[in-house]
């Protein structure tokens, strides 16, 4: 069976991570988490002071920058390492999150990550999520899924997962945080984030994460007959 793209975007902290890991799972795809690579981005300007207006030393800074995701089969995720050290953890912090959007705003920081992001799904058979996956990085992505939620809910389970990790932050300091970046997301030059034209809209604030899966996966199967009767057309114009 032909091997597609699965693109996933929308704003932040609304389960796009949580449900494109199922997602792939259950395809057995790969799953490329480009907010990850974002942050990873940001840990290193931050490590070497790189200043975002001089774009001699943004485009050093890249040159210097290899991300890699690695399978953890202890805990069942694919870890970010940055330069071969592993930063999953260290990259979900706070001061990460307060920086990664004015970073990601960065042109040179874009075309580095998308011209990576093209190369890992090459070959399909992928579940990306982001916020430009669906209109910039593969606008040819047989499913795209723009997800939402209203923010009280997002800040709530931003919170959750940043306990899991033993991170005790204020409800209101993360809900500015949410706040702040879908603004400078959604309103930067370079592939701000918005829903591609195509690209079916999923509101997850009375969801489950079963509930998530199950409406993305239906899309998956809707696309694959789809592209079935394609091969089949060709097929039998080309006899
Ligand atoms: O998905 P996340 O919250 O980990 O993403 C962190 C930031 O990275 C997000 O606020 C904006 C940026 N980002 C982006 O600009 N483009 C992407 N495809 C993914 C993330």
């Amino acid at each position: 069976m032909k091997k597609i793209v699965i693109a996933l975007d929308g704003y932040s902290s609304c389960g796009k991570s949580t449900t494109a890991k199922l997602v792939a799972a259950s395809l057995g795809y790969a799953y490329i988490d480009t907010g990850a690579m974002y942050r990873a981005v940001t840990l290193y300007f931050l490590d070497h002071h790189v200043s975002l207006t001089n774009p001699k030393e943004v485009k050093d800074a890249l040159n210097h920058i290899d991300i890699d995701f690695h399978y953890n089969p202890k805990t069942k995720r694919n870890e970010v390492f940055l330069n071969g050290l592993n930063v999953e953890d260290e990259i979900r912090k706070m001061y990460i999150s307060d920086q990664v959007s004015e970073v990601s705003v960065v042109a040179e920081v874009r075309h580095a990550m998308v011209a990576q992001q093209r190369k890992m799904g090459k070959k399909r058979g992928v579940v990306m999520d982001g916020r430009d996956i669906g209109t910039a990085v593969f606008p040819d992505a047989e499913v795209k899924i723009f997800m939402t939620a209203d923010v009280d809910t997002r800040a709530k389970r931003r919170q959750e997962e940043l306990l899991e990790k033993k991170q005790l932050v204020n409800l209101g300091e993360i809900k500015e945080n949410l706040l702040k970046r879908d603004l400078i997301d959604s309103t930067r030059k370079e592939s701000p984030l918005r829903q591609a034209e195509d690209a079916a809209l999923l509101d997850t604030s009375h969801m489950t994460i079963d509930e998530q899966v199950d409406f993305v996966l239906d899309k998956v199967t809707s696309a694959l007959i789809h592209e079935e009767r394609v091969l089949e057309q060709n097929l039998s114009e080309r006899r």
